[in-house]
């Protein structure tokens, strides 16, 4: 398995692992990702096939640092159970700790057993029972603007 690092990618590039992803890569938010230094893409490829991959984000508060987010973790179904998912979150954390980050975390379905292995093999910290809540925005009529938080 030869994991690259496709951050910085075009959305060219970005659109050629879109079998990956839940769904196809959107070019807006794939130039958006890919020029935001705060977001990471580790691709696993295996003879040229991708085969899986890792996002992750950059997360920095005052009091705290910077930590990594894991955004999504994905491997193809016939890739499963060799180890690429356990490899992609290594390299993730690797990439995390050269940056300087203070940790990692993830949210993952309590009863997703595939992700709580692979976190686990992949040397994750101990899991905390907290709630996650989602706001979802209607966005087809565009941003809604006029939000200023500086008055
Ligand atoms: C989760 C996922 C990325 C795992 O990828 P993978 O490359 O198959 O994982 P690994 O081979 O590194 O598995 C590591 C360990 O996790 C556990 N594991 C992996 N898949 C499992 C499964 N289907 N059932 C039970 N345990 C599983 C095992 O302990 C495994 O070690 P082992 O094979 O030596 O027993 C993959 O199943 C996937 O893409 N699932 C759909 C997307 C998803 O749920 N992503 C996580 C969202 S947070």
């Amino acid at each position: 398995v030869d994991i690259r690092d496709l951050s910085n990618a075009a959305p060219d590039t970005i659109a050629t692992l879109g079998h990956l992803f839940d769904d196809a890569a959107v070019p807006t938010a794939s130039r958006r990702f890919g020029d935001d230094p705060n977001h990471h893409l580790l691709v696993a490829f295996v003879e040229d096939t991708p085969a899986g991959f890792i996002s992750g984000v950059e997360m920095t508060h005052p009091d705290k640092g910077t930590e990594m987010f894991v955004y999504e973790l994905g491997v193809d179904e016939p890739f499963r159970r060799r180890r690429i998912g356990t490899a992609l979150v290594e390299a993730l954390v690797a990439k995390a700790r050269s940056l300087g980050c203070f940790g990692m975390w993830v949210a993952t379905d309590a009863d997703n057993e595939a992700a709580l292995g692979t976190y686990r093999a992949g040397g994750s910290g101990e899991p905390e029972h907290q709630v996650v809540l989602t706001w979802t925005f209607d966005t087809s009529a565009g941003p809604d603007g006029a939000a200023n938080l500086h008055t």
